[in-house]
């Protein structure tokens, strides 16, 4: 049939098929015209380039594409390029299917919001949704239609550098913080040119990587797979995830990229996952390192009877589907599966209406940068800024006499974080010495580096000093580069680099009496147990993103009041780690009387709990938390624990309070962990006022995963509502 013919035909049916939202006839009456290699073709995924003259897609591909043996790219952006790349698809080839194009847009695509683990740290969804829709409307604009986001993995690991790419330690805070993202990126319409499709990854256990080191192996057994890892992706495909990606580790000695019970089992069978799943980069050739295919053959063969539709730079489905398939040892069927789940979001997302509709020049220059997108970046990054000490209540300073000193306090390049898609490093972020400069009207105010990064020379500690001398009060910049964290940036040690804390010991020891605020910017948990000391106010502001540098001024003078509370334990020492506030009981819990006896669960030399907790952090109000109720009502039929708490702002400033519920099932048919957060509200109390918080929670909340089996299990439960993961929970219910 002719191309003209077959895109006449198509289009009719699919102005009447997006109501429905059911492509079942269309693709089906396609994927008859197709040859194997075509179907094939559309399992198939490389990158695109980039050279002194902007994006690129080589001549090899190119041809490729004519053939119709390529169905998607990745790393190919702007408007123009993706144009010129889908026209060769859909003018060039027999059948003109468009082609998908997927990018990493993580936290971002050009205006830079802060990174994941500091979006997770606003406890805030709705922000986090908002961050997702924008990032989303910038990056169609330059014609991707996909994004390889959010990273729901869960981590307790801060010397794995892609921590900061996920949502932190806590199950409950990641399901909501998937759903958020999802949300925002795909909107209510995926055909609309301002939204794309999302991507759940890595599948699976990819943070639980063992010692912390990237892509290395994970064992754990099935309970705490599907009690804690799964959540998150169930979550996300529950409201809506298109996508999938998975992992490059090995799970329980079978690579998750060619894994069957997980893919398979788990997500196709008991989810009724019909997404497309795509490999993570090369992850079904490096089946063959791992000792789990012999061959590319082998792997391509294990990868997609496990139903893994999409082969990522590997180019092993292309080079041998059809042998498999010729020789018997895959079926047809499978790959119509794979195909038909391609294809289906390709109609989703409106490609097969108009293919270029996400490529517009015009769109793509508006959008940019546009204000509103930017005012959500400093509103992400001012609710994702964590308040970790203020002694003294240093903060907000009271004097705009400040020396400001450090490696990062002019940055503008770290400061948007690792993997910040087409964010720009220079020229664009607003340092911490710009917003605190245009906040307080200083257009002299300069910052004094001290040090570098990474370095153990000291020679510029003399101009710090010198500049901390003259001032009233001092704020420190100090942190890790933006590059130490993200893929393939694991660190054993989670010190600050360099000898930055020695600049910060040197400057407190002769400044003792003068307000030392220190800032830090870091993509993990850092070991800031000494720091702490030499500080009177700790701001832990993550890489706070294209506006960071607002956002943090805006803090430090009380123009904002700090609102975020950590989604990730920040450890005594790199010995604590991994150390989360969910963990089991012991048979020996540590006595709180006789911490260090008692043959107990404990460290000889440092405390079990952390340096500050998940959960914890400060504001510049107070709140005080009384009358905790439980009140088991039968709303519409379902039985329904309601919890309530009354929270007052003490203070005379109004502020945001993150209140939180935690519970412990005391005896089950396996053990629970010691707390778990079930509900969390981020509120606005104005000073002096006093608000009630509720919680509704149903029976199936209270349950847990044992031996493939969910289950709620009558019993007794402790619970307690309160500020942060510390608090004892000293009340109790029976499930009956
Ligand atoms: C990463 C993924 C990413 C992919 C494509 C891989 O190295 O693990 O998270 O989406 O590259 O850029």
């Amino acid at each position: 049939m002719k191309k003209s013919l077959l895109l006449i035909g198509l289009l009719s049916s699919v102005s009447f098929a997006q109501q429905q939202k059911d492509y079942t006839k269309q693709v089906d009456s396609l994927m008859q015209l197709m040859t194997i290699e075509e179907k094939i073709g559309q399992t198939v995924q490389f990158s695109g380039g980039w050279d002194v003259t902007g994006p690129t897609v080589s001549d090899v591909n190119e041809d490729l594409v004519k053939q119709g043996q390529i169905g998607s790219f990745l790393n190919l952006v702007t408007a123009k390029a993706t144009k010129d790349i889908q026209k060769l698809a859909v003018e060039g080839t027999r059948l003109g299917i468009p082609l998908l194009i997927g990018y990493d847009v993580i936290h971002g695509y050009k205006t830079i919001f802060p990174i994941n683990l500091g979006l997770s740290s606003s406890w805030n969804p709705q922000l986090v949704q908002l961050t997702a829709e924008k990032a989303a409307e910038e990056a169609a604009a330059e014609g991707i239609h996909w994004t390889f986001s959010p990273m729901v993995d869960i981590a307790r690991d801060p010397r794995w550098g892609r921590i900061s790419e996920g949502s932190g330690e806590d199950v409950y805070l990641g399901k909501k913080m998937a759903e958020a993202y999802v949300r925002g990126y795909q909107g209510d319409d995926l055909s609309l040119p301002t939204t794309i499709a999302a991507c759940m990854k890595h599948y699976i256990g990819y943070g639980a990587a063992l010692a912390g080191r990237d892509y290395n192996t994970v064992d754990m057994g099935d309970n705490e797979l599907r009690n804690t890892y799964l959540p998150p992706f169930k979550a996300g495909i529950d409201a809506g995830a298109r996508t999938l990606m998975t992992s490059f580790n090995v799970i329980n000695d079978v690579p998750a990229s060619g894994n069957k019970y997980t893919l398979k089992d788990i997500l196709r069978d008991e989810w009724g996952f019909e997404g497309l799943v795509v490999s993570d980069y090369t992850s079904i050739n490096e089946m063959i390192p791992h000792g789990y295919a012999a061959d590319g053959k082998d792997a391509a063969q294990k990868s997609f009877s496990a139903t893994l539709d999409m082969d990522m730079m590997g180019d092993l489905y292309r080079s041998y589907l059809k042998e498999l398939i010729e020789e018997g040892a895959l079926s047809i069927e499978l790959l119509d599966d794979s195909v038909r789940r391609i294809l289906t979001l390709k109609f989703e997302l409106g490609l097969f209406e108009d293919p270029y509709r996400y490529s517009d020049l015009d769109r793509e220059a508006e959008t940019i940068y546009r204000s509103d997108i930017l005012e959500a970046a400093v509103e992400a990054a001012r609710q994702s800024i964590v308040l970790l000490q203020n002694n003294k209540a240093v903060l907000p300073l009271k004097t705009s006499n400040i020396a400001l000193i450090g490696p990062l306090a002019d940055d503008q390049s770290s400061i948007i974080g690792d993997w910040a898609a087409k964010g720009d490093r220079k020229g664009k972020a607003i340092s911490v010495q710009e917003g605190l400069s245009e906040l307080l009207q200083l257009p002299n105010l300069k910052a004094v580096q001290g040090t570098k990064i990474e370095t153990s020379d000291s020679s510029g500690f003399k101009a710090a000093l010198k500049a901390a001398k003259k001032a009233e009060a001092i704020v420190m910049v100090l942190g890790e580069d933006s590059n130490m964290s993200g893929e393939a940036a694991s660190r054993s040690s989670i010190n600050l680099p360099g000898n930055q804390s020695d600049l910060l010991a040197e400057i407190r020891k002769h400044n003792p009496n003068k307000p030392l605020v220190l800032v830090l910017m870091n993509g993990r948990p850092l070991d800031i147990t000494a720091e702490v000391k030499n500080a009177d106010a700790v701001l832990e502001a993550w890489f706070p993103g294209t506006m960071g540098g607002q956002a943090i001024a805006e803090i430090i003078y009380g123009k904002t009041n700090p609102s975020a509370k950590l989604a990730i334990s920040f450890p005594v020492n790199v010995g604590q780690v991994p150390v989360f506030y969910s963990n089991k009981t012991t048979g020996r819990p540590m006595n709180p009387k006789n911490p260090k006896g008692d043959y107990r669960s404990f460290y000889q030399d440092i405390p079990n709990k952390p340096l500050f907790s998940f959960g914890y952090g400060l504001s510049y109000s107070k709140f005080e938390y009384s009358n905790v109720t439980l009140d088991k009502k039968v709303e519409n039929g379902v039985e329904v624990l309601d919890f309530s708490v009354s929270v007052k702002n003490t203070s005379k400033i109004d502020g945001y309070e993150i209140v939180q519920l935690y519970i412990q099932d005391v005896a089950a048919s396996i053990t629970r962990p010691a707390k778990e957060l079930k509900g969390f509200e981020k509120v606005w109390i104005k000073a002096g006022e006093e608000q009630t918080v509720r919680f509704k929670l149903t029976r199936e909340d209270l349950g847990f995963w044992n031996q493939g089996e969910f289950k709620v299990e009558a019993g007794t439960f402790k619970f307690n509502i309160a500020p942060n993961s510390d608090a004892d929970l000293t009340n109790s219910f029976t499930l009956e």
